[in-house]
């Protein structure tokens, strides 16, 4: 079981923001990751489809053997009901809890802000998990619906107009606030840290979602004896619903190197997970 790869999985590309971590922390592991690049963005639709998507990604990442699955997706992870994790035949991680127990371990004034998707928001799901770790907590969400398609479309690189526009329009009531630490609930998120940075200012404490979900992971796997005995030399292959070479042009820049190893594309929709 330690030699399985851990699956991985996105609506599209944010969850390779994980993915860059996982391999900075555990060198020596494999992983599978799917990116749901045809049906990209989640984060608009109903809880319904969102579901049933996520199941068809686990459903894949199950065909491949995978040993853990990380849902490197925070719409995912506010969606997908707890009930079917716990069904499911391997360990699955989400984004929600690790972000927020280091939101809680950051802030100094109590306030902390959270971005996501509409569905993240809506589902109050980052809310519930500061609540439950640090009751004291006051909160300040934001629904930033076009931050996932600007990010797809490249549209992230420090000083980008309508980066900064989005921004400006998102984050004014969170900034109102006060907040000193905000949330990167979506795994995307990261890629706009330069343009969120520079609106909020440099005395707010930014949260990846991503990035704390790997560390989580590890711990989870270390606890249960699933660490690869190996301590390097983890590979890594990449699946996408769309194009590969669009993946290939824009993969990059999330994991901050080239995607070494295979990309391919596979048809989503013929995977089902037992209900
Ligand atoms: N990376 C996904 C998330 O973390 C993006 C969601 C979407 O596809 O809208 O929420």
């Amino acid at each position: 079981m330690r030699e399985k790869p851990i699956g991985v999985f996105d609506s599209g590309l944010g969850g390779l923001t994980a993915v860059r971590q996982l391999r900075a922390l555990l060198p020596g592991e494999d992983i599978v990751y799917f990116g749901d690049t045809g049906r990209v963005p989640y984060g608009s639709r109903g809880r319904d489809i969102i579901t049933a998507y996520a199941a068809q990604d686990i459903a894949f990442l199950l065909s491949c053997g995978v040993k853990t699955i990380l849902a490197a997706c925070g719409t995912v992870s506010s969606t997908f009901p707890q009930s079917r994790a716990d069904a499911l035949p391997v360990s699955y991680t989400g984004v929600v809890a690790p972000a927020a127990a280091a939101a809680a371990a950051a802030t100094k004034n109590g306030r902390v802000g959270i971005l996501g998707t509409q569905a993240t928001i809506a589902s109050g799901s980052y809310q519930a998990a500061l609540a439950g770790i640090a009751p004291g907590i006051a909160t300040v969400a934001a629904a930033c619906p076009l931050f996932v398609p600007l990010v797809e479309n490249g549209h992230f690189a420090k000083g980008d107009t309508m980066a900064a526009l989005a921004a400006e329009e998102y984050l004014a009531p969170v900034r109102a606030a006060g907040v000193d630490t905000l949330i990167l609930g979506c795994t995307h998120y990261p890629l706009l840290a330069d343009t969120i940075a520079a609106y909020m200012g440099p005395d707010v404490a930014l949260i990846d979602s991503g990035y704390t979900a790997a560390f989580a992971l590890r711990d989870k796997l270390a606890a249960g004896g699933l660490l690869h005995p190996r301590a390097t030399g983890g590979t890594c292959r990449y699946f996408v619903s769309d194009d590969e070479v669009r993946f290939d042009h824009l993969a990059h820049v999330f994991l901050g190197k080239a995607a070494e190893g295979e990309v391919r594309r596979i048809n989503i929709e013929e995977y089902t997970l037992a209900p």
